[in-house]
Formats: structure tokens, C-alpha cells, sequence
């Protein structure tokens, strides 16, 4: 193999015509055309046309008539032009061929699982293969494969520059690039952690970090100053498109800053990052206080690519005639709502009020809807009638409404319900009526989160317990105080997506130990699970602060994927498997011995599977297979619950398959059979018609026997 001679054939242009070339790449595409034989040969660097002529070199043509798509060619020739009118105008390199002068096959390939080739050899063919109509499983079975293509490729190179220039950022600002432990113990993200057991300690397990939080603040303490990591990170939670067990942080911590500091210092991050993807981010971004963004979008991570911001109607419709807002209202609620900018036309009645108001909306968690549309200056909708014409004349002020805008309206006792609700109902009509700009970028800062929320367990903190608190005065105990403390925490948001969260740190020992306090951890436990950390910032740490951004996530949404998993290099798919690897799997029964483990087999597992409702048989991507199959659109949160359900039919059918039925004669019916099919008996004619006259007595409209109702759908 003549590697040193080697040039890449994309760097081929027409100052190389007329000199000999040693190129080596794989056969991307084959044309015979019996006395002259055509390839594409492809390398990283792009693909150029090389033409073996039998009467110009005929042994090389010989072994060129063996190739096939994917072998492995080094190839030596004369550079020339093409013939007029063959240039191919898809390829950088498409008014100029390679004249082989000889090959060497240097591997093969078996038939392909799908098709590689993105460039058509003629010109008007066009891209050939699209690789996104490729099934993802198969694509990621054969990642290899996949990552062969150009446009793949692309991918990688671009998230190789993207990562350079953050690192170039950064090092010109005196950050230094450190790491920390992969086995380490437990870090508190809010995710489960993924274990690894220890051989040498038996009985002992190292946790992989859900983000290097705790060894990134004792750089602080150790007076590095500045640090950056792009640090792999590894949570064991449900994944959604954005989500992935184990994934890339851009990871960063400073001392002696406040937040102004992380602002610009990610803002100029972001923009130089964004600009390998060919766009200009807006500086400064805008901020949000967690509130307002909750407030006017119900969301902590609002899309501000499209309006539709949330006002208040609860002192318009106080003592309303409707009923329905008047009795929420009466109970100290709140109505709020947002407006539909000239969409009246688009969303009909039956679409507004059987779609949305009656399915819909519940689904999104909320009670039901309001909806009114602004045609020829008047509000019309199915309960108008119930509003004074005061209120009316108030909301279309309160609201802006101009002709053709629909207003919709969600009331509730409690307010943040109305907000999220709202929030979610805004997102569901943005991506239904096309609202989303897709080369639009809106970066935004969300800032004061507060400090903890309430979970299902009890007190748990919004971002981690070492977020420094707005005050010091709190008292740990008092639950109400402490849900209305705020943090000095932020999230950059962009397009509704969140890339990064951080905060100030807390650097007092005293106020850490309070926080744990507050969230109900023991001295022992504290000690136990961070007493390392705790000891350390008894020697002198230096205020400090950082923040850490999802590296898939900013590069995916650079490059505009759908999904993280197209620019992570070898990703699990969403049931946590890797489909190229069958990652995880089991492992020798000695390897488990050798580790002092064993599994727990048989019944207790199957009721275990039965009760959690998970199971190996029903996997999500089982579930997008049939919905696929069935042409339904089903979203995460479906898939998750079909994932749960039949997976606890499953366990359960699995449970009863491991009932010890030994000696257990076997019976045919459990219960004796009764035959429960019949004749229908006619009743008579006069019974029948006063029941059915009964029975449509109170409907809007009849015809015939018949209850008419709106067509659901709409032409
Ligand atoms: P946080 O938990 O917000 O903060 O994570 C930071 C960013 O990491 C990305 N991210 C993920 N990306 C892909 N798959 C996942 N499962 C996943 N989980 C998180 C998100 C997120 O914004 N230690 C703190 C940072 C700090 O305080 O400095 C932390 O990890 O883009």
C-alpha cells in the first residue's frame, strides 16, 4: 500500500490535471458499461469519478470488473478533465476523472444492509439514497455502515469543529481542561444512578457520575481557578428524543464570579458554536425570571419563537354569568388565556370544541377550555350568549383582538394548573398549525428558579443542593418558606429546548449544611453520602460558581436533527439498548460470582416485573413499531404508558406461567360454560318506537329514529 503517495480525492481540482494520483477509498458506485467501467470512489474527503478503459490498461480494467459497491480500492492514475457535457454538477470534483492506471483491491465487502451511496453517478438522478428512510434500528445496527455516508459524516466533522472552537473559547479565557473520575460514588442530579460493581471491595458499588458537580467544585477548592471538562455523563432515567443514558456535558466551573460572568462567557460560547452551523445567535439573550416564564408561557423553558404570551382574565370574568369560569372563580381561581393570531378560518367549531375543549385539553391535564373567535367585530362561540356584553367588550381589549384572532381561555383553582395546562395547550397548537419558525433561534436566560419543589417523596431541590439560595435566613423547617425561596440558579433555554443549567455555588459550610437540613438528610446520611465534599469546603473554599451544557443537545440543534441520537457516534436507542453492541447483556454466571452477586430468579422476579409493570417483552421501540405499522401518531408520554401497561400484562402472564401447578389436574373450564348467544326477539313495533322516542326526545336534532350529531371530522 503506497500510503505515502496518497492524496484524498476531494482535494482533486483542476490545478491536478495531467498529474498521476494515488488515491484509496471505497467504491461508492459502479457503472459497466462493458468496454468502459465507471466509479465513484469515495474517501472522507469527498468522491471522484475514476474510469478504467481496456484498451488504455487492461488489467486494470480486468480487476475493476470485480468490483462492488463498498470494496476497498487503492487506485493509480492520470487526473484529466471530463468530456464535455458528461461533468456531474452533485460532486465538487464533477468535471474531472481519474484514468486508472492500476488497482489493488485491498477488501471487500459483503451485499449492504441498505444503501450507502448518497450521489448519483449521472447527473439528474439526483440524491440516491436518503438515509433517513432507512429504518433508525437497522441504520443503528449497522452504525458502521450508517456513519459511512457523507451527510452522516457531515454531522461528525461539524460537531469535531464545534467542540475545537468551544475548547479555543475557553482556553484563550484561562479555563484548563481537566477530568474528573468516571467510578466515583453517587452524584445528586435527580436521576437514578448506573452502578458498577466492585471486585476488590466485594459488596460495594461505584456509581457513574450523573455529572462531575461534586469533583468540578473541589477543583475550586483546590485553586484551579477555571476549569472545563466535555465530560461524559451517565443518568438511568426514562429516555425521550433529547435524552440518553449516557451522554456529553460541557461542563465548567470559575471562582470569584457572579452570575453576570457565566451569561457572557456561555453567550459567547453559544454564538461562536452556532456559527460552524451557520447562525448568528441574538447577544445579549433575553432573561426570563422563572416566574414570568411561567406566567406568560407555563413553561420553564419557553419557545419565544412564536407569541401567544398568557394574560390574566380573572378580574374580567369575576361574578360571570357562565357558570362554569364563575364557580372556578368564586373558589379563589384563575382564568387565563392567550390568543391565536388570525387563525379563525384554521380552526373550526367542531375542531375548537369536540377536539380541543372536550379531548384534548383533559388529556393536557385541564378541566375543559374556553375558546371564542373574533369575526366581524363581534366574539362568537358556543356559550357567547352567557357572557355580558361588558366582559366581552373587556376580554377583546384585554386581548387584543383584531378580526379573525380566536381566543382561548383556561380556568382552574389553582393558578400554576391554569399556567401549565395553558403552556402545554400553546406548544400543542404551535406544532399542529406549523407555528414553530424553523431557522429561527431564540436564546433566552431563565433565572430565580426556586430553590426546591415539592415531589411525591417530600422536599427535593430544582436544580442540586449546592445551588446557592437568594438568602441565609431561611428556616430549614418551615416547609412554606422554603418553597417560596428562590435560587441563584439559571437554565439557558433556546427554542423551548434546555442546553445548559448552573448556578453560583453554595461555599459556606454552615448554609451547605442547612440546605441538607431542609431537604431532610441527616447528619449521617450527609456524612455518609458527601461527607468527602463537606469536609473539604472546611479548608478555605473560594466563592465560586459554573454551569454545564447538554453537548448533544446544543450540536443537534446546530445542525437542526431530530434527534440526539443522530449526532452521538454510536447512541442506544429508547429502550436504553445499543442496537449494534445488544448492550447491556448478561454476563457469565462466574463473572457475577467473582463479584460476589447473584440474581434473583423465578417467581419473585416475574412478581416483581408483574407489579412495576416493566418489562423485557415490551420495549418502546416494540410499541413505535406497531404504532408505526397502524400509521399512529403516538407521543413519549403514550409510548411510556403503553410500555407500562402491557408490560404488567405481560409480567403478569409470566407470573402465572411460574405458579407451581405440579400435580394440578388439568381442567378444561374453571367456570362451567353457559351459552350466551341468541336469537334477538323483536319487540313490538309500539314498545320500540316509545322507547326510541324516549330515548331522542331531548336532542338538538333528529332525523328519523335518529340522534344527529357534528360530523367530527372537517373537510
Ligand atoms: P443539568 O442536570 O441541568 O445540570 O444538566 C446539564 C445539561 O445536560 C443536558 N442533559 C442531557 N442531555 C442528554 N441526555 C440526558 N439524559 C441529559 N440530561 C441532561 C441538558 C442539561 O441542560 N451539574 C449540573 C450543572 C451545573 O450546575 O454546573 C448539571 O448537570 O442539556
Amino acid at each position: 500500500m503506497d500510503w505515502k503517495k496518497r492524496i484524498f480525492c476531494g482535494e482533486l481540482t483542476e490545478a491536478h490535471v495531467g498529474s498521476v494520483f494515488t488515491l484509496m477509498g471505497w467504491v461508492d458506485a459502479i457503472r459497466d458499461h462493458g468496454n468502459l467501467i465507471f466509479i465513484h470512489l469515495r474517501d472522507r474527503s469527498g468522491i471522484i469519478q475514476v474510469v478504467f478503459d481496456p484498451l488504455y490498461r487492461r488489467k486494470a480494467h480486468w480487476i475493476a470488473s470485480e468490483l462492488r459497491q463498498e470494496y476497498v480500492v487503492e487506485v493509480e492514475g492520470i487526473l484529466r478533465r471530463r468530456f464535455e457535457g458528461t461533468e456531474n454538477p452533485h460532486l465538487a470534483t464533477g468535471n474531472l476523472e481519474l484514468l486508472a492506471h492500476r488497482i489493488k483491491i485491498l477488501s471487500r465487502s459483503k451485499a449492504l444492509p441498505f444503501q450507502i451511496s448518497e450521489k448519483a453517478m449521472v447527473y439528474g438522478e439526483g440524491l440516491k439514497a436518503n438515509p433517513d428512510n432507512v429504518e433508525e434500528e437497522l441504520r443503528l445496527r449497522y452504525r458502521y455502515l450508517d456513519l459511512r455516508r457523507p451527510s452522516k459524516q457531515e454531522l461528525f466533522i461539524k460537531r469535531h469543529k464545534i467542540v475545537q472552537k468551544i475548547r479555543e473559547v475557553l482556553n484563550n479565557k484561562g479555563f484548563l481542561e481537566l477530568e474528573t473520575p468516571i467510578l466515583t460514588k453517587s452524584t445528586p442530579e435527580g436521576a437514578r444512578d448506573f452502578l458498577v460493581p466492585s471486585r476488590l471491595q466485594r459488596g460495594k458499588f461505584y456509581a457513574l457520575p450523573q455529572s462531575p458537580q461534586l469533583f468540578k467544585q473541589l477543583f475550586m477548592v483546590s485553586g484551579f481557578e477555571r476549569y472545563y471538562q466535555i465530560a461524559k455523563c451517565f443518568r438511568d432515567e426514562d429516555l425521550k428524543v433529547n435524552r440518553q443514558p449516557e451522554f456529553t456535558q460541557l461542563d465548567i466551573e470559575a471562582s470569584f464570579v457572579e452570575e453576570e460572568f457565566f451569561f457572557q462567557l456561555i453567550e459567547e460560547v453559544l454564538w461562536e458554536a452556532f456559527l460552524i452551523g451557520g447562525v448568528e445567535l441574538k447577544r445579549p439573550f433575553k432573561r426570563l425570571t422563572f416566574r414570568d416564564a411561567m406566567e406568560l408561557y407555563g413553561s420553564d423553558k419557553p419557545d419565544l419563537r412564536f407569541g401567544m404570551e398568557f394574560r390574566e382574565a380573572t378580574h374580567i370574568l369575576r361574578g360571570t354569568s357562565y357558570e362554569i369560569l364563575r364557580k372556578v372563580l368564586d373558589r379563589g381561581g384563575t382564568v387565563k388565556g392567550f390568543v391565536l393570531r388570525g387563525m379563525a378560518s384554521e380552526l373550526s367549531k367542531n375542531l375548537l370544541q369536540n377536539e380541543y375543549a372536550l379531548r384534548i385539553v383533559p388529556l393536557l391535564g385541564g378541566k375543559g377550555m374556553t375558546w371564542m373567535k373574533y369575526v366581524g367585530g363581534t366574539l362568537q362561540s358556543n356559550i357567547v350568549q352567557f357572557f355580558r356584553p361588558s366582559e366581552l367588550e373587556a376580554l377583546i381589549d384585554r386581548f387584543g383582538m383584531r378580526d379573525g384572532d380566536v381566543l382561548l381561555l383556561i380556568g382552574d383553582e389553582k393558578r400554576e394548573s391554569v399556567n401549565e395546562v395553558l403552556g402545554r395547550l400553546r406548544l400543542h397548537l404551535a406544532q399542529r398549525l406549523k407555528l414553530k419558525p424553523e431557522a429561527q433561534f431564540m436564546p433566552l436566560w431563565v433565572t430565580e428558579f426556586p430553590m426546591f419543589e415539592l415531589k411525591e417523596d417530600g422536599l427535593s431541590c430544582y436544580h442540586h443542593p449546592f445551588t446557592m439560595p437568594e438568602r441565609k435566613d431561611f428556616d430549614p423547617k418551615n416547609t412554606m418558606e422554603l418553597l417560596a425561596l428562590k435560587s441563584r440558579a439559571y437554565d439557558v433555554v433556546i427554542n423551548g429546548e434546555e442546553l445548559g443549567g448552573g448556578s453560583i455555588r453554595i461555599h459556606e459550610p454552615e448554609l451547605q449544611r442547612k440546605v441538607f437540613e431542609a431537604l431532610g438528610f441527616s447528619e449521617e446520611e450527609v456524612k455518609k453520602k458527601f461527607g468527602f465534599f463537606v469536609e473539604a469546603f472546611e479548608y478555605g473554599p473560594p466563592p465560586h460558581g459554573g454551569i454545564a451544557l447538554g453537548l448533544d443537545r446544543t450540536v443537534g440543534m446546530i445542525l437542526g436533527v431530530e434527534s440526539i441520537r443522530e449526532v452521538i457516534a454510536f447512541p442506544k436507542n429508547r429502550s436504553g439498548v445499543c442496537p449494534l453492541s445488544q448492550a447491556p447483556s448478561t454476563v457469565e454466571p462466574e463473572q457475577l460470582a467473582e463479584l460476589g452477586i447473584s440474581l434473583r430468579e423465578g417467581l419473585s422476579v416475574a412478581l416483581e416485573v408483574a407489579s412495576s409493570g416493566e418489562s423485557e417483552a415490551v420495549d418502546k421501540e416494540s410499541v413505535l413499531h406497531v404504532a408505526r405499522l397502524s400509521r399512529l401518531l403516538i407521543e413519549d408520554w403514550e409510548i411510556e404508558s403503553y410500555v407500562k401497561e402491557l408490560g404488567s400484562i405481560i409480567g403478569y402472564v409470566r407470573m402465572l406461567n411460574q405458579l407451581p401447578t405440579e400435580g394440578v389436574p388439568v381442567t378444561s373450564h374453571v367456570i362451567p360454560m353457559v351459552n350466551v348467544f341468541r336469537e334477538d326477539i323483536p319487540r313490538d313495533m309500539e314498545e320500540k318506537e316509545s322507547v326510541s322516542r324516549a330515548v331522542i326526545q331531548n336532542a338538538p336534532e333528529v332525523e328519523g329514529d335518529f340522534f344527529k350529531v357534528p360530523k367530527i371530522l372537517e373537510g
